[in-house]
């Protein structure tokens, strides 16, 4: 049974309803509506005059009340691009941020550069594994990554999240392994070869900060680090300076306004180390890379 509102009404009305809401409420009026019907946007605007059947109206007003409310677009939909892959993500995972994309780079430079190899690089709170899948799958399509032999790990506390990231390896069709678990606990209990590079996107934001409103669809889990926002990255550092070895790399993404913060605790745990920080796309603080004197691996 098909209604009388075609795509093009449908789409008038999505425009109305989210303008003054979203930014660009054609897009992602288009969006929803591609969504219901399974089509891309092309697709729409070939066929402004296609009506469409009743339970699809039905869904698309369900889909556009959701996004009324701002609730983010990622989760509607059910997935989002990072990284050029595509990525499940549910309310149990952090949606990845575009941003973390220069924490990927940079781990993907120093396993490039890095003069004697890393034998297991492991991302610490790996939500719905975007850093750990994007760095997986970069390594298994560029011959000229050097360190083929690196495994890659991904650990989380939440087992929600681990079922989501598990998701996500088998579409993206790379091999990675998940281990449950707080910090470096699972890593140290799986006694993994060094040298490590261990990359952490750990909750960096203040109490307060993580009770923004727009966030208050992201897990608490994955957002809220203390009251300075320092707590899991301090705890991290300090469990890592146990079994500190050379050649490890430590690549951590940070607050904008955490560098100097960051620099002191990493001088106080690890005073051995270099650290390099690496600003975003809007200039500031983002990723701090700590290392140690490598030797050569046997
Ligand atoms: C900011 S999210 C990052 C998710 C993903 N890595 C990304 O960049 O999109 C932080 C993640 O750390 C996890 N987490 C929080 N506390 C943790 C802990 N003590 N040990 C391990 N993981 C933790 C959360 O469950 C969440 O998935």
């Amino acid at each position: 049974m098909s209604i009388t509102l075609t795509i093009k009404e449908i789409q008038v009305l999505g425009y109305r309803k989210l303008q003054n809401i979203v930014l660009n409420p054609e897009f992602e009026t288009d969006l929803l509506l591609g969504q219901v019907l399974k089509k891309g946007r092309s697709f729409l605007y070939a066929h402004p005059n296609k009506t469409i059947f009743k339970f699809q109206f039905s869904i698309f007003k369900r889909l556009l009340k959701r996004r009324q409310r701002k609730e983010p677009m990622a989760y509607i939909l059910g997935k989002i691009n990072f990284y050029g892959l595509d990525f499940k993500v549910t309310p149990d995972v952090l949606i990845p941020r575009p941003d973390t994309e220069i924490l990927v780079q940079e781990t993907l430079a120093v396993i490039r550069n890095t003069k004697y190899g890393i034998r297991s690089v492991i991302d610490i709170g790996t939500g719905s594994g975007a850093i750990a899948i994007s760095i997986a799958k970069a390594i298994e399509k560029k011959s000229k990554i050097k360190n083929q032999k690196s495994k890659i790990f991904g650990t989380d506390i939440s087992n929600e999240a681990l079922k989501v990231s598990r998701i996500n390896a088998r579409r993206n069709k790379v091999k990675i392994k998940l281990l449950r678990g707080n910090l470096l606990d699972p890593i140290i209990e799986a006694r993994l070869p060094h040298p490590w590079l261990i990359t952490a996107n750990l909750p960096y934001l203040t109490s307060s900060e993580a009770t923004k409103s727009h966030l208050k669809y992201e897990p608490r889990l994955a957002l809220a680090g203390g009251k300075a926002g320092l707590e899991l990255i301090e705890k991290l550092l300090k469990q890592y300076a146990q079994i500190r070895q050379n050649g490890d790399y430590i690549i951590l993404e940070i607050g904008y306004k955490q560098g100097r913060a960051i620099t002191n605790l990493v001088k106080k745990y690890l005073p051995q180390a270099k650290i390099k920080i690496k600003k975003d796309y809007a200039g500031f603080d983002r990723v701090v890379e700590i290392n140690f004197t490598a030797r050569r691996v046997a």
